[in-house]
């Protein structure tokens, strides 16, 4: 079998939509890749996992694509180990970081990744605010590629809906930040607001053309 890929799609900033991509590729990876997929969510806000619960409810005879486990960071680690075999992909989804960022337990978490997505909002003031977590990343991928260890760090802009901010926001981090920008953007639509546990977006219509260029770019990029 081949090795397990940790994937987190993550930000020092909230409500960039870490979590509803984690979803949406998690469950489009389950259908049309056919792989075994965990979630470790370890906001303590929950989110996934709550989500997961409302889906639950919403359909009661229903198989979920993908496992979901609500964990506290400091736990990854032994999750990783004791239950890593058993899947092709596990999603770590790390909250909002708000304190100072070298001290948090969620920047471990980025150490125990191979591949970083991270979701930008193509506003100038969005880009700036991030600039601190670019480095945190930097140094995971800087330390990690020193021990022979692949990492792999890609951007992308989330929720694009102005196409001159965005065209900065890329330029600003391809060229000065060092992150390897995607193509593929995910605009700001209502499609993507409910992701499902149970479903995959690229099963309809609106979803695949809306989706699989992305889809398509981040599996092509991260080998998967
Ligand atoms: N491409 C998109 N188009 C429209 N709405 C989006 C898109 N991506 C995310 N959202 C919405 O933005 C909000 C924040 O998304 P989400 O909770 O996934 O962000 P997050 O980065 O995980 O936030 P947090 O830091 O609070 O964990 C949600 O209401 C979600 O539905
Ligand atoms: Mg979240």
């Amino acid at each position: 079998m081949a090795k397990t890929r940790a994937i987190s799609i993550a930000n020092s900033k909230g409500g960039v939509g870490k979590s509803t991509v984690t979803i949406l590729l998690a469950a489009a990876l389950a259908k049309q890749k056919n792989k075994k997929v965990l979630i470790l969510d370890t906001d303590s806000q929950a989110s996934i996992s709550e989500w997961l619960v409302a889906e639950q409810q919403a359909y009661p005879d229903a198989k979920p694509l993908v496992s979901v486990e609500a964990i506290a960071p400091q736990h990854v680690q032994m999750y990783l180990e004791k239950f890593g075999d058993g899947y092709d992909v596990i999603f770590i989804d790390i909250p909002r970081m708000t304190n100072s960022m070298n001290e948090t337990a969620n920047v471990q978490l980025l150490y125990f990744c191979d591949s970083i997505l991270i979701p930008v909002i193509g506003s100038r003031l969005d880009v700036m605010s991030t600039g601190k977590f670019f480095q945190v990343v930097k140094d995971a991928e800087t330390k990690k590629r020193e021990l022979g260890f692949e990492y792999q760090i890609l951007g992308f802009l989330n929720k694009e809906t102005n196409r001159k901010d965005n065209q900065y926001a890329k330029t600003m981090l391809s060229e000065q930040a060092g992150i390897d920008m995607m193509d593929a953007t995910l605009r700001d639509l209502k499609l993507f607001t409910t992701p499902s546990l149970f479903d995959s977006i690229l099963d309809t219509k609106e979803g695949r053309d809306r989706f699989e260029p992305f889809f398509n770019e981040v599996c092509k990029k991260l080998k998967l």
